[in-house]
């Protein structure tokens, strides 16, 4: 009789061996958006990310999709696309070098979302046993794609001018004088960093691309949010400050237009984004580049940004007013200048992870600090968003979050 171990989650490991190093690493692990099932229905949820749904262009992008259909015919659906698809390629090159990039359409790997490019550019670089430095907390989704490649990730502390830069190159020279390798690659999101909402300063943006260059690492830029800033001036991305080619940038249409388009890019040195095309199989979303396409040359792309600024800051404001009236004393929080996210730091002896399910019975979730580190920091953060819910609901969550807070400071 064969006996087959099934364990609580009905798992047999009858293909294990079958698996890459990486998965088997990682088996039993919870996967990735196993904190969506944080969500509890009648609780106010400032856990995500997502735009506020008022915000998608429908018609826009209704009449966009109708125009190609009109000028292309099937060209619109076949592979490769037509002339709007190309025309997204140039508009995000135009786009980019309004932020002082010095690029072209051939500096620009259009992909299937910020994800997707992240990926690819992993891809790329990346092999077990490598070695990425990351500011510490980070984007999730990103450690989640580190985790795939079977890398060792370091985190380096991110302060209210974003990722210590002096903290970086005091290990690199710290390892070069001990003949120890260093990092192939530095993941950062320098502009309204998630979960922070910090920026990296100029000056740090400058020194990094430096250590860059003179460690001999690739920065990976991600920009998720540089278009939605409220206030002050914007500081040159990385990628405008390397004169070496080693700054790799990604980007998403997801905060701007839409997360359902899957829409985004990777902007790099040509020789680099060469071999970034190669290890991009599959294609990519040709249709919705081409309405993209339309939408961003001869719909009203830009005004909706603009618009979408306005209203994010009204969201900021009146998440930073209700932290104000609502939290203890206590607790700390970033005041971002732009992007979707507040962090809040709580008294150490707050565990933000045991304090979710009596905060959602309070009615708010949120998400807890620890999974945005790459080790167990972080723990008496959280991250909210007010980027989805309405600013009533921002009211009642905040509230509930400062009750639950307030309840687990007094030790009940
Ligand atoms: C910093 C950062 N990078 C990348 C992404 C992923 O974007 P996309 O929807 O294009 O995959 C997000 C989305 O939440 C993000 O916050």
């Amino acid at each position: 009789v064969e006996v087959v171990v099934v364990s609580d989650d009905g798992h047999t490991g009858a293909f294990d061996h079958l698996f890459t190093a990486a998965v088997r690493d990682g088996l039993g692990e919870e996967g990735y958006g196993s904190w969506r099932s944080i969500d509890e229905p009648d609780a106010v949820s400032l856990s995500f990310g997502f735009p506020y749904p008022e915000s998608f262009p429908h018609e826009e992008l209704v009449a966009a999709a109708e125009a190609v259909f009109e000028a292309e015919h099937d060209t619109a659906l076949q592979y490769g696309g037509g002339d709007y698809a190309d025309r997204l390629v140039e508009t995000v090159a135009e786009r980019e070098r309004r932020r002082g990039i010095d690029c072209g359409p051939e500096n620009v790997l259009l992909t299937n979302g910020a994800t997707h490019a992240i990926d690819v550019v992993c891809h790329t670089f990346l092999e077990r046993g490598d070695e990425v430095f990351v500011e510490a907390p980070t984007f999730m989704g990103s450690l989640k794609l580190f985790g795939n490649y079977g890398v060792e990730v370091t985190g380096f502390e991110n302060d209210a001018d974003g990722l210590r830069v002096d903290a970086v190159a005091a290990e690199l020279e710290r390892r070069e004088d001990a003949g120890e390798a260093t990092p192939k690659l530095l993941y950062t999101i320098p502009t309204f960093q998630n979960p922070t909402g910090t920026t990296l300063s100029r000056e740090r943006r400058e020194r990094l691309v430096e250590l860059a260059e003179a460690h001999d690492f690739v920065v990976l830029e991600d920009d998720a949010y540089g278009a939605l800033r409220y206030d002050g001036a914007d500081l040159p991305p990385l990628a405008a400050l390397d004169g070496s080619g080693r700054v790799v940038r990604t980007n998403t249409f997801s905060k701007t237009v839409a997360p359902g388009v899957r829409s985004g890019w990777v902007l790099g040195d040509e020789e680099l984004l060469e071999e970034v095309t190669r290890m991009r199989a599959g294609g990519t979303n040709t249709f919705t580049q081409s309405v993209l396409g339309y939408y961003c040359t001869e719909g009203p792309f830009e005004e909706n940004v603009a618009e979408l600024r306005t209203r994010y800051a009204e969201r900021r404001d009146h998440m930073l007013d209700c932290l104000e009236e609502h939290m203890p004393p206590a607790a700390e929080w970033t005041e971002p200048d732009g992007g979707f996210f507040v962090w809040v730091t709580l008294p150490e002896a707050v565990d933000t992870e045991e304090l979710l399910p009596r905060a959602a019975e309070e009615g708010v979730t949120y998400l807890p600090g620890e999974l945005f580190f790459p080790d167990d920091r972080g723990r008496n953060c959280l991250r909210l968003s007010f980027s989805h819910v309405s600013p009533g609901e921002m009211d009642r969550g905040v509230a509930a979050l400062a009750r639950a807070t307030r309840s687990a400071m007094a030790g009940d």
